[in-house]
């Protein structure tokens, strides 16, 4: 058993701070005592450390939060960030495909995994659930790379039988490389698994029949999809299922929208489908950076709030620009702004953390750094830069909040930590 004590500022939303204040958690001056990767107690320094005295303290340089938890991105497309010109679909085309062939290639695979969590650590990102690509290769070479980190990843194949050349699987091997991935991985280290339909331009009728007998076959695992992020992509699913009341309908129609279904972006939602998102207890990862970068829309948040929308927010790189899940939060809170509404810092705080755990089925895990959660944390620093410096100094918690995720990015995280332990030391300035 090995317990550790760390001393710091500690802030935490475990809950819409607008249904509930009480969610914020602030310590100014805090104590966060680990067991064997766990939180087993945190509060004010002053109170809780009589009950650990004579043990040694580590005091943290800079403001702790919860580990940030990316509900949608794309691992194989990190190298294709800042990819010029085009909306969502020549995007795909004339990017993106091509760059997804080459993870037929485990060793590619392998490598870009490695980066990739890498990144995510250093933006103080520990737990996402990813994309990667229709090879099956690329699932295992992402979850050995998180088993090693020991991070928690979900992920699963991409499912497109209708893709390009070169990037195709079939309904059945669709069906039978997910059923042998899932027993694969299942119960290993933090990982989790999702049927990935990449969306539905890219899988037959069949390959969606095929990926609802894999949800209702495995309780455990998610759905992971994309939902109405472009009008073009919209128009050519309405011309391909007419009789559909719309984009969401059509995966309803094949019993893919239920409470473990995790749908990216959601810029175009018909007020009937946001009902029905409501009623089947399913959510959207909003993707600000990537809606702002492809000219996809801004996400309406009034129209989600009417209809209390489960939410989490994701990077959705390579069509976001930054792996800052501080960043995405101050993007998502310009985009909210857009459609006149204000996103409170605490909130967008709550979106990164907490509310994307709570969308990918794991904030009984992660997300607010309470007693028997995980302790994955992150370490922030107010001052990373000159303008940060000046912009936080006196400042209340809540302008230094919305200060970092304007002006935040991996310059903004000294130190992440996973189970407790240090996986990224951004090293003294
Ligand atoms: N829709 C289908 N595939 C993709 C993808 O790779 N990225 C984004 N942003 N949208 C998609
Ligand atoms: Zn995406």
């Amino acid at each position: 058993m090995t317990l550790r004590l760390f001393r710091a500022e500690l802030l935490s939303v475990s809950a819409d701070p607008r249904d509930d204040p009480g969610a914020i958690r602030h310590e100014p001056d805090g104590l966060l005592a680990v067991e064997d990767g766990l939180v087993v107690a945190r509060g004010s320094h002053a109170t809780l450390a009589p009950r650990f005295a004579g043990l040694p303290v580590e005091r943290l340089p800079g403001l702790v939060v919860p580990g940030f938890v990316d509900a949608h991105v794309h691992y194989p497309q990190m190298d294709r960030i800042a990819s010029h010109g085009e909306q969502l679909l020549d995007w795909l085309e004339r990017h993106i495909f091509p760059a997804e062939m080459a993870f037929a290639d485990p060793s590619h695979a392998a490598a870009v995994a490695e980066a990739f969590l890498a990144e995510l650590l250093r933006h103080g990102t520990t737990s996402a659930l990813v994309f990667p690509t229709v090879h099956p290769g690329s699932v295992d070479a992402l979850f050995d790379a998180a088993l090693d980190r020991r991070m928690r990843i979900l992920s699963g194949k991409v499912l497109m039988d209708l893709g390009p050349d070169g990037l195709r699987d079939t309904a059945e091997t669709a069906r039978s490389d997910s059923e042998a991935l899932i027993r694969r991985w299942r119960g290993r280290g933090r990982l989790g698994y999702a049927v990935t339909p990449r969306f539905v331009l890219t899988s037959s009728d069949e390959q969606m029949r095929q990926a609802a007998a894999l949800l209702d076959a495995n309780p455990d695992v998610l759905l992971h999809t994309h939902l109405a992020e472009n009008r073009h992509e919209c128009a050519a699913v309405a011309e391909r299922f007419p009789q559909a009341h719309d984009y969401l309908d059509v995966y309803d129609r094949f019993g893919l929208v239920g409470p473990r279904s995790v749908f990216a972006h959601g810029i175009h939602l018909t007020d009937r489908s946001c009902a029905r998102l409501a009623e089947a207890g399913a959510g959207i990862a909003i993707c600000p950076t990537s809606n702002l970068f492809l000219g996809s829309g801004f996400f309406d948040f009034g129209q989600a709030d009417a209809h209390r929308l489960r939410l989490g927010l994701g990077t959705d790189i390579g069509a976001g620009t930054s792996f800052s899940m501080l960043h995405t939060g101050g993007v998502a809170y310009q985009a909210a702004l857009a459609r006149e509404v204000r996103l409170d810092p605490f909130r967008a705080l709550h979106l990164a953390t907490a509310g994307s755990a709570s969308l990918l089925g794991i904030a009984d895990r992660v997300g607010a750094l309470l007693p028997g959660q995980e302790a994955d944390f992150v370490v922030l620093d107010d001052a990373a830069t000159p303008l940060l410096a000046r912009r936080t100094a006196g400042a209340d918690l809540a302008a230094r909040l919305f200060a970092m995720q304007v002006l935040g990015d991996d310059r903004t995280v000294a130190r992440t930590y996973v189970m407790g332990d240090c996986a990224w030391d951004r090293g003294t300035k």
